[in-house]
């Protein structure tokens, strides 16, 4: 009988990784992208020391329940609003994420949807396509609103947040951030950007990116009070998390012509859009594909891998996973007390 580890990887992944995985652990590997549910998830869980799953499989208190095998949860995102942080440390499971190796392919992501919404390259495209330039275009079709030169705000001023601010000098912007915490001097130096309180932050945008984390207190944090604070033609970014905004209030705001446009790469209820964006030719909107660049894809895979090793004391990197989020558990973690 086999005394090696189980692994559940819930998403197809790289056969190479996959491989490098299997060296030191018996895995069972997804080999088809679907959605688990509740049961099946508590099920699977149960049956591993450890899991690599997607930001769509959501892990609280009660598919913990009666588990007492699992040891490590490598979650293949930055986010981890799909976690019960509290409740996996209380069940001394160590749960990790992929920060940093995505952090520049997500910013060039802000800056695609930026472009495209205020340019108005989904509406565009899908014009010309369907054949409708015929004859003579009019001089004054297709405007849309500059970048360059304006003021581009951020919300959240993570390691993601900066990258964006940072790209803004080639566009010669005025970059103005919110976040919790002012960043230090030097780090806003290097960012070009100035530490604004929100209400400030939301009147003087022309273009709006939100990259901050998921969480009770920042639900909605954009909603119909806020988009009314925006200037009037001013472009709205989300490419964090669907919660962030009040779907609704945005639509309507657009619907209204107060935003000019709006580029989202996430939803509140993922997969579904709230139908009437679907309608509003001036919103681009991608499937969450944010970090999706062949490269870095391959390095999110690599860490979770790398994490759920080092969570279950094996590999090069044993016993010191390179992106913990609860390392509490590992302090606690008693040799031989889960095994
Ligand atoms: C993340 O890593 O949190 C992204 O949203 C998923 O690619």
């Amino acid at each position: 009988m086999s005394k090696r580890f189980k692994v559940w990887v819930s998403r197809p992944l790289f056969a190479d990784v996959l491989a490098r995985l299997e060296q030191y652990v018996d895995i069972d590997a997804e080999a088809v992208e679907r959605v688990h549910d509740a049961q099946e998830l508590k099920q699977r869980l149960a049956a591993v020391d450890g899991a690599i799953i997607g930001l769509a499989d959501r892990v609280d208190a009660a598919t913990l329940v009666g588990n007492d095998r699992l040891r490590v949860i490598s979650n293949l995102a930055v986010g981890y609003n799909n976690l019960d942080i509290e409740a996996l440390t209380l069940a001394g499971v160590l749960a990790c994420n992929t920060p940093e190796v995505l952090n520049e392919t997500t910013a060039d992501y802000a800056w695609a949807l930026l472009l495209a919404a205020a340019r108005r390259v989904g509406a565009a495209e899908r014009w010309l396509r369907a054949g409708r330039w015929r004859g003579a275009m009019r001089f004054d079709d297709w405007l849309g609103v500059d970048l360059h030169g304006r003021t581009l705000g951020i919300l959240g001023m993570g390691r993601i947040g900066q990258a964006v601010a940072r790209r803004a000098s080639g566009f010669d912007m005025r970059v103005l951030y919110h976040n919790r915490s002012r960043l230090p001097a030097p780090v806003e130096s290097v960012c070009a950007a100035r530490w604004v309180d929100k209400a400030e932050l939301l009147r003087e945008s022309d273009h709006l990116v939100l990259v901050l984390p998921y969480t009770s207190e920042s639900h909605h944090i954009i909603g119909a009070a806020e988009l009314a604070l925006m200037k009037r033609g001013s472009v709205l970014v989300n490419i964090a998390r669907g919660g962030l905004v009040d779907e609704a209030a945005l639509a309507a705001s657009l619907r209204e012509g107060h935003l000019a446009a709006a580029g989202l790469d996430v939803y509140e209820d993922e997969p579904l859009v709230y139908p009437e964006l679907l309608g509003l030719e001036q919103v681009v909107l991608s499937p969450h594909l944010g970090s999706a660049s062949a490269d870095t894809r391959r390095n999110m895979a690599e860490l979770a891998v790398d994490n759920v090793l080092a969570g279950l004391g094996l590999g090069p990197k044993a016993g010191r996973p390179p992106a913990p989020i609860n390392p509490r558990v590992l302090e606690a973690r008693r040799p031989g007390s889960k095994a």
